[in-house]
């Protein structure tokens, strides 16, 4: 290890460290992970690996989170990493790759079956066994909205109220999808809502769920719904207000009652995966469990 580095593991308790934490993310990706402390906190499966410097600044950081995943029905129990940097003047001295290999080892410990991340740099993963996978959309024609149905309020997460009421349907949700979902996630629904302003949550109070979705040139997405009971499409557009011919859902649709033709998914940073649990052939992970 470089000298004047101290290594830290799970310090997300230590208020100085989460805020060192958060300034590396920062400076790295310009993304403000901070928010979470008003959003109800880390997410408290969270492990983080890091190196420190003298004066508390984190330098290096990978961490790693439990997310229960559904796939084709079944329960399966999952890890997502996420926060990897290296500060520019600590990078090429083999410092992430001893931070993966911390975590690597951890998850195995845990005995999860199957572990995720999403990257731009696919290389730097594939010697440790991830393999590229490719996520499909769904692209297909809007039924008639569900005129019994009214508009649903949008919910804003800079107010309290709105996060408390989130959070407690996100803890009770059925997975938006049997083919390939997350079971359980709140924290990253949370903080994607807050950085992106394009993302729309529309709550109707009468069938109690949230849709999260956005309207831009390429049309009308759906990303994800929070239901104990998932409603029908011609509900769902009903609750977001918005009458159109052609829709996209970011998810398997295979309880929507409806069918339409994949389209591959284009995003920054790609999924790759590594374990023996069997994918679906055209899947995705929701936009909003994205991490
Ligand atoms: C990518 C990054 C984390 C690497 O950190 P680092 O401490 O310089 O990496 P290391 O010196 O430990 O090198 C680890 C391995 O990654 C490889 N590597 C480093 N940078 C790489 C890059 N940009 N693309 C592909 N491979 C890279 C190294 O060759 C080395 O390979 P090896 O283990 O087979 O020898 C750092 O450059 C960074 O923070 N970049 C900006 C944020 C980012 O892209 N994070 C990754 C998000 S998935």
């Amino acid at each position: 290890m470089p000298d004047g580095l101290a290594y830290r593991q799970d310090y997300f308790a230590d208020p100085e460290a989460w805020q060192a934490l958060v300034d590396l993310l920062q400076d790295t990706f310009g993304i403000n992970v901070g928010q979470l402390d008003r959003l109800g906190g880390p997410d408290p499966t969270s492990r983080a690996f890091g190196y420190f410097d003298e004066t508390g600044r984190c330098v290096a950081n990978f961490s790693l989170f439990y997310m229960p995943l559904v796939i084709a029905g079944k329960p399966v129990r999952a890890i997502g990493y996420q926060s990897g940097a290296v500060r520019p003047e600590w990078r090429g001295r083999g410092l992430y790759r001893d931070l993966i290999q911390r975590a690597f080892a951890a998850a195995k410990t845990g005995g999860c079956e199957l572990e995720l991340l999403l990257t731009d740099k696919p290389a730097l993963y594939e010697n440790h066994g991830f393999r590229s996978v490719t996520e499909y959309d769904f692209k297909g024609q809007a039924p008639a909205l569900d005129h019994d149905i009214t508009v649903g309020r949008l919910l804003d997460l800079n107010r309290a109220d709105d996060v408390a009421l989130t959070s407690r349907m996100l803890k009770r949700r059925t997975p938006v999808s049997a083919s390939f979902a997350v079971a359980m996630q709140s924290e990253m629904f949370l903080l994607n809502t807050v950085f992106d302003p394009e993302i729309r949550l529309s709550y109707s109070a009468a069938l109690d769920f949230v849709v999260a979705w956005q309207a831009d040139d390429t049309g009308v997405s759906i990303l994800d719904l929070v239901a104990a009971d998932i409603p029908t499409l011609p509900q769902i557009l009903a609750v977001m207000g918005v009458a159109v011919s052609e829709i996209t859902i970011c998810f398997p649709p295979d309880r929507l009652n409806w069918a339409g033709e994949p389209v591959e998914r284009k995003s920054y940073a790609g999924l790759m995966v590594r374990g023996d649990i069997p994918l679906p052939r055209l899947f995705a992970l929701s936009p909003m469990a994205g991490f």
